[in-house]
């Protein structure tokens, strides 16, 4: 992929990175990611840069600079955030704190025609701003071509040597215009085109050089990615080649196993081997409460598993044999993929075991450098059936990552409340009542993404006189309350009762009974989600099982239906009243579940998941 004329997309360290690059290509123009220390001779053949956000300020000490080499290069330059004070500070301007922070929508109007890169935009727009600094003097040759009410140098240009800059992200869905901001910088590069089919081409040929005479062995999840691969891997390699293996890890979705066996069944592919594990797993869960340690305790069972079916099946004494996995782009960078990137979460497909096979040569990845609708895409193009590969994205995990774990509650500090400063007397759950809205803080903590870097914060719970029915003040605090509150990544509303509830708190690990209440709870809301027409229509439906409930022993479930092109920012789903409380009243009569949440938050400031 060298060889192609790309844009180069210089990774400063945000989450944006790879979102940017992934957008690009959608534009039909290759694109690649490199670290921004990269030197300008090895970019020589780039079509355009992009200089991507980042979390620093250009003043802090270590903070990631380029080679100022690129902007002799004669191509074009796209800074953007972070980026857009590097190059202004490359190139001899200065940048400064700003007045404020800005953070979240903001209003750019545009200065006379906006230059060549706002030139499809209207006169006036919605942005998505994050940044504290801001250019202050312009570097030579440059002028300001839009602004914001905070922001004086909102975007900024050399028209003639092709440089371009804006302090807002035009790649997130939250700004108005951005694919054409975008679209207009990629018509000014004039790089390789980037195809699906051109790349099932590419990688078959990359999959034979770093297999050579090898053999692959798989494990298959079921879930799409690794389902892709696997059929990718058989069609390269031949049948003969390749073994797949599922693991039933006991965190599977009801009857999942049955199903991927029969979908990969008809088209042909019979070398995948199944095999019961769920108590292995169950036994390395036993007593692990922390997210990241679950991820290792699962990727590491994997692996072990692996070891011994493949010794069961004389796989061993082979040099001979690779691992494969179904890995795709957004799992490498949540990772800290590049060098600046922040490390969200470990993907269990980068425990140190696997990385330490990946610096030995001995793991296959095909699809690491595709977004899920790419892997998608790739999947129509090998045939597999629809409904496989249009299924939701399931994280490798399983329901591990599902069942939060705590031993104690998670309590809050009284001076982070929204509403008021006095702590209520009374129970200990921290419930508060403010104006019509009644809320308590849950007493576990998830995982969120807030401004460039990992957050591990509260929710809060809404109740409502109208709990299957959000109005627009209740969408409306689920966007304010963590804007304006960094104690809270996110805001659920309670489906099961309107009048706020006390939580009773129960220790929990992830044990085969847990799973077993949610996998009912999931398996409810897949047919919800069937007979209301919706399940395409949504890109994922997390269900969540909490620790606590409204007795000892309860617990609770937290739906989360997100909408999201590739997974690095998401909507929630706006559910119909009628889907919602069906939803609640048949997840209600599970025994053990107490209380039904439905999470409103978006991506960020809140994750997909909840760990
Ligand atoms: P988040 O929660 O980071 O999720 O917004 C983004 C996407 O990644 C999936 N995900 C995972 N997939 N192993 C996986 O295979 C994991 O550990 C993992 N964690 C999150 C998540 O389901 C969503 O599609």
């Amino acid at each position: 992929m060298m060889k192609l004329r790309s844009i180069i997309i210089l990774d400063f360290g945000g989450q944006y990175a790879h979102l940017i690059a992934s957008r690009v290509r959608r534009l039909g123009a290759h694109s690649e990611i490199r670290d921004p220390e990269t030197k300008a001779s090895a970019l020589k053949n780039a079509a355009g840069i992009i200089l991507s956000g980042g979390p620093q300020s250009v003043y802090d000490p270590g903070s990631p600079a380029g080679d100022p080499g690129i902007f002799s290069l004669g191509i074009p330059v796209l800074g953007i955030c972070y980026g857009l004070q590097w190059m202004t500070k490359a190139l001899g301007g200065e940048v400064k704190q700003g007045a404020v922070k800005e953070y979240g929508p903001t209003v750019i109007e545009k200065i006379g025609a906006g230059g060549a890169l706002l030139e499809w935009c209207p006169q006036k727009f919605i942005a998505w701003m994050s940044h504290g600094d801001e250019a202050k003097k312009l570097p030579e040759g440059f002028a300001r071509v839009a602004t914001s009410k905070s922001c004086a140098n909102a975007a900024i240009s050399n028209e003639t040597r092709h440089f371009y800059a804006v302090q807002f992200h035009p790649e997130v869905t939250h700004t108005e215009y951005g694919q054409e901001i975008l679209k207009r910088f990629v018509s000014l590069c004039h790089a390789d085109p980037w195809s699906i089919s051109g790349y099932a081409k590419r990688i078959g040929e990359e999959i034979k050089a770093a297999v050579q005479g090898r053999h692959v062995f798989m494990l298959v999840s079921g879930g799409v990615d690794s389902s892709v691969a696997f059929t990718l891997l058989n069609r390269v390699l031949g049948p003969e080649r390749v073994q797949g293996l599922l693991v039933d890890t006991g965190l599977m979705r009801s009857d999942e196993v049955h199903e991927v066996r029969s979908a990969l069944q008809k088209l042909g592919i019979r070398n995948l081997r199944i095999e019961d594990a769920s108590e292995e797993f169950f036994v390395a869960l036993k007593d692990v409460y922390d997210p990241e340690e679950k991820r290792r305790a699962i990727g590491e069972t994997f692996l072990s598993v692996q070891k011994r079916v493949s010794e069961k099946m004389g796989l061993t004494h082979a040099e001979g044999w690779m691992l494969g996995q179904g890995t795709i782009y957004p799992d490498t960078i949540e990772t800290g993929g590049t060098k600046h990137a922040d490390h969200i979460k470990t993907h269990h497909n980068r425990v140190q075991a696997v990385q330490d096979m990946i610096v030995r040569g001995l793991v296959v990845e095909p699809l690491k450098d595709l977004y899920k609708d790419e892997v998608r895409r790739l999947g129509e193009e090998l045939g597999l059936p629809h409904e496989l590969v249009w299924r939701h994205p399931f994280p490798g995990p399983g329901l591990g990552v599902r069942i939060l774990c705590e031993e104690a509650p998670q309590q809050l500090q009284a001076s982070s409340f929204p509403f008021g400063p006095e702590r209520p007397s009374g129970p200990s759950n921290d419930k508060l009542q403010a104006g019509k809205v009644a809320y308590a803080v849950l007493p576990v903590r998830s995982v969120g993404v807030q401004g460039d870097g990992r957050t591990y914060r509260h929710a809060l719970a809404l109740f409502s006189d109208h709990p299957c029915m959000p109005t627009g003040e209740i969408w409306k605090l689920a966007t304010e309350i963590p804007n304006k509150m960094s104690a809270f990544n996110r805001v659920l509303l309670c489906t099961s009762q309107s009048e706020v509830a006390d939580f009773v708190f129960t220790p929990g690990f992830v044990t085969r009974a847990r799973a077993d209440v949610l996998r009912a709870a999931d398996r409810i809301v897949s047919e919800e989600m069937h007979v209301a027409g919706l399940y395409e229509k949504i890109w994922q439906f997390p269900v969540v099982l909490l620790p606590f409930g409204l007795k000892k022993g309860g617990q609770s479930v937290v739906l989360r239906p997100i909408e999201s092109t590739d997974a690095m920012t998401a909507d929630a789903v706006r559910l119909p009243e009628k889907v919602l409380k069906s939803m609640t009243e048949r997840i209600l009569k599970i025994q053990g579940i107490d209380l039904v949440f439905y999470d409103l938050t978006s991506k960020p400031p809140a994750t997909i998941e909840w760990e």
